[in-house]
């Protein structure tokens, strides 16, 4: 039976290679995190989405996955994940893998017999003759999203296979019913060994569209295609919901480029019975495939994003989210400069986000403020910027001084740095160098250091999400946004059943003033959270602070 859970909790993330390292190698583990089971139960969070454990031969850190019924040794052993689950269920914390079936690796047992033309399981991938005279241009135009063609060419079988990843991951072919079984049994076997839910991703590029016709042809080397929300996707969700997830009390949550507030309701409404919940990428101010190019944030133009999944109906549940792996550090992305108001301007951040409609999801080290890293090109190992690099370097040099920019703000490295423990040595992640540079700002931002502070960022994370547990108006009350056009100030109604909370966040490192709007109506106010010591006790005409962040219980 499912208890729909997920629209009272808050998630936590954990990127493993990231987080803690148990055994001395230089590389997050099981048993690093199985050692901060009781800092994540202190959090207060509900549950933990954790970046895929499964083996791999790691050409995308884990997304490539070549057996998903166990675990790559560089993380430990069935025995090690075991011993995790049960910690974190013996402390009420549920747990979320990631599903990657989209592809395999390509040294999946599956993709290694499928080279072969004549096996079972060739039609478990999309391989197809090439165009041209002897074949030898690919299928179509398609460009795979880490750059480059989507196809690769397999001497021996004289056909191409697709990838839109890496071409260490090829893609699987949905529209054979053995591969949409073997997902189910995948999610069966885990749900059997007691997971809570899965995030599916890039779950909308399952099915592809008909044929697999060229793309419109925008950019060279970037994208050109349509291929998400095929047309069976809503069939196979569907499907596996019926043959997985709705059996189980589970949480999904679809990595779903493509999926808009217009059309959400087909693929997350309760009734059709898909996936519960989507992560919508619209406010993180870039098209999926073109993230390549720093824009200017816009507070307005973000508002107005997010308002609108909050405006979904209530068999909808949204999420909301401002890190994960794939996404620079939301400092200073979302907040301009912050100088020296880095915590002020995160728990800024934190206001404005735990308390929508909405599952919230908490990155590891943005409760801590964690910040993008001044990474030199040799420090990138992610395959998205070492391809970039390699192809610009390969085919127009000049653009290289622009690229290291961009990818100064952009890169998913920023996200994978070691996770800051302490000021100690290796940030008090490992006791070997770690696989990754430790950004060095980890003798200021730590966990040690926010433990000893009671006004720290973290300690405001757990006050928040304490605060936010249980609330009606929170899970179920209406949303409404103050001032939608306002560029500094960030603030919005809750309202439920005739109590309403009154969420007033700064955005900018300057005092901004706030005038009360008529719709604020209220007899009796309570201020129950602000990041300043000594807030106002009620809304009024007034000058916020420098990140001034306030929630208000109004009767
Ligand atoms: C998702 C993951 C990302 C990965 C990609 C391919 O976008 O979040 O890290 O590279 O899928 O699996
Ligand atoms: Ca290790």
């Amino acid at each position: 039976m499912k208890t729909r859970w997920y629209k009272d909790a808050v998630i936590y993330q954990i990127y493993p290679r990231s987080f803690c390292d148990g055994n001395g190698d230089g590389i997050g583990d099981i048993k690093g995190i199985i050692s901060k089971l009781d800092y994540i139960k202190s959090l207060g969070v509900d549950a933990v989405w954790l970046s895929p454990v499964y083996k791999s031969p790691n050409d995308d850190n884990g997304y490539d996955i070549s057996d998903y019924r166990d675990i790559m040794d560089e993380f430990g052993t069935l025995d090690d994940w075991k011993e995790m689950l049960d910690g974190m269920h013996a402390r009420g914390i549920r747990l979320v893998m990631d599903l990657v079936v989209n592809h395999t690796s390509d040294e999946h047992a599956w993709f290694v017999e499928s080279r072969n033309k004549d096996s079972e399981y060739r039609d478990y991938y999309i391989w197809r003759k090439g165009r041209g005279k002897n074949g030898k241009k690919p299928p179509n135009n398609w460009t795979s999203n880490f750059v480059g063609p989507a196809w690769e060419y397999d001497e021996e079988s004289g056909e191409w296979y697709l990838h839109l990843f890496s071409k260490k991951q090829p893609d699987l072919n949905w529209e054979n019913p053995k591969v949409r079984q073997e997902v189910a049994d995948i999610c069966n076997y885990w749900f059997d060994l007691g997971v809570d839910g899965f995030r599916c991703d890039v779950i909308t590029y399952i099915s592809k569209q008909k044929g697999l016709p060229n793309g419109k042809v925008k950019f060279p080397i970037i994208g050109q295609e349509k291929y998400t929300v095929g047309p069976h996707y809503h069939e196979y969700m569907h499907e596996l919901n019926q043959r997985s997830f709705s059996k189980y009390d589970s949480m999904t949550v679809g990595e779903s480029i493509g999926i808009t507030p217009d059309n959400a309701g087909e693929a997350i409404d309760e009734r059709v019975e898909e996936l519960d919940t989507v992560f919508s990428f619209d406010h993180m101010g870039v098209d999926f495939a073109m993230d390549v190019l720093p824009r200017k944030f816009n507070l307005a133009k973000y508002k107005k994003i997010l308002n609108r999944w909050q405006q979904l109906p209530k068999t909808c549940q949204p999420t909301i989210f401002l890190e994960n792996h794939d996404q620079p550090r939301c400092l200073p992305r979302f907040v301009g400069d912050y100088k020296d108001k880095r915590e002020l301007a995160g728990m800024a951040l934190a206001t404005s986000m735990l308390f929508m409609r909405a599952t919230p999801y908490i990155y590891q080290g943005q409760e801590i403020g964690m910040t993008n890293c001044n990474f030199k090109e040799e420090d990138y190992l992610d395959i998205m910027a070492t391809r970039v690099f390699q192809l610009i370097k390969k085919y127009f040099p000049p653009l290289m001084p622009y690229a290291k920019k961009v990818m100064l703000k952009r890169a998913r490295d920023h996200a994978r740095t070691p996770m800051q423990w302490t000021d100690g040595e290796n940030a008090g992640f490992s006791t070997t160098k770690p696989w990754m540079l430790v950004n060095p700002n980890y003798k200021e931002i730590n966990v040690a250091d926010n433990e000893n502070r009671e006004d720290s960022l973290l300690n405001f994370y757990r006050k928040a999400i304490a605060y936010r547990k249980g609330k009606d108006v929170i899970i179920n009350g209406e949303f409404s946004l103050v001032y939608p056009k306002d560029k500094n100030i960030f603030a919005y109604i809750r309202e439920y059943q005739g109590r309403k909370l009154f969420v007033l966040v700064n955005y900018k490192n300057k005092p901004v003033k706030f005038k009360m709007p008529k719709e604020l109506t209220f007899t009796n106010a309570n201020l129950a959270l602000s990041n300043y010591s000594d807030s106002r006790p009620a809304p009024e005409n007034m000058t916020l602070r420098e990140y001034e962040a306030a929630v208000y219980e109004l009767e």
